[in-house]
């Protein structure tokens, strides 16, 4: 199994984390906008050797050693692709980046963890009279925090509530467009109606939420929202 878990680096499953499952092969990113970041790239987590081993020599163009390892080598001036490859290496400037975000994930979980108990606190009113609806995970779950999304009741328009926070500088995000909707996907599969995706597409909005974040700025974001709603 192949999990794609980019956006879910420190989440639990029945509290065990994401990536240390048996026999599975975890992948997740270091894209710009994820919780932990080196700009771009990713990493990918598994117990099993033989497959690591594989992944190593498949992202490094096939070769059954990369740079490092065949300066130990005596043969070294021979390359060697032992499988078919792929340009998929990560450069060693950006892993070191990575390897201290890793570190700092425990503290980034539990501030981000306060930044939404906080916007749960203040959005506890339109909560409770169903004008929105907010993002839920099952008992024994965490969740890696990657966005705070808000669901709209159907008769508001998300664009309208977008283009007012954007007035006044709140930048919100659409998370995301699903596949069926960009327009090669589309073409090829015009007769697809995904009417549970569709509705989240257009119901749903995700509020600012990230690591430089104040309980000020919820504070105000919350107080423009509720301007709006
Ligand atoms: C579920 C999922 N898979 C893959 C990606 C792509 O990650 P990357 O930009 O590192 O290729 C994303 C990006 O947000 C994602 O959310």
């Amino acid at each position: 199994v192949i999990d794609d878990a980019a956006t879910a680096f420190g989440a639990r499953i029945d509290n065990k984390f994401i990536g240390s499952f048996n026999d599975t092969v975890t992948v997740f990113s270091l894209h710009a906008n994820k919780i932990i970041t080196s700009g771009e790239g990713g990493f990918i987590s598994t117990n099993n050797d033989k497959l690591a081993n594989k992944i190593r020599v498949l992202i490094q163009s096939g070769l059954s050693k990369d740079t490092w390892g065949r300066k130990k080598s005596k043969n070294y001036r021979i390359l060697n692709a032992s499988l078919p490859g792929f340009k998929f290496n990560f450069n060693d400037i950006l892993a070191s980046i990575a390897i201290v975000q890793i570190k700092k994930i425990t503290n980034i979980l539990n501030y981000r963890r306060r930044l939404k108990k906080r916007y749960l606190d203040n959005l506890k009113f339109l909560i409770k009279k169903k004008i929105i609806k907010v993002p839920f995970v099952d008992r024994g779950h965490k969740s890696a925090l990657y966005n705070f999304q808000i669901l709209f009741d159907k008769k508001k328009t998300i664009y309208n509530v977008a283009n007012f926070l954007q007035k006044k500088k709140i930048e919100t995000t659409i998370h995301y467009t699903p596949a069926h909707e960009h327009s090669f996907y589309r073409k090829k599969f015009r007769n697809v109606s995904l009417v549970n995706t569709n509705y989240f597409f257009r119901n749903s909005l995700s509020l600012p939420f990230h690591n430089n974040l104040s309980f000020k700025d919820i504070d105000f974001i919350t107080k423009q929202l509720k301007k709006k709603l």
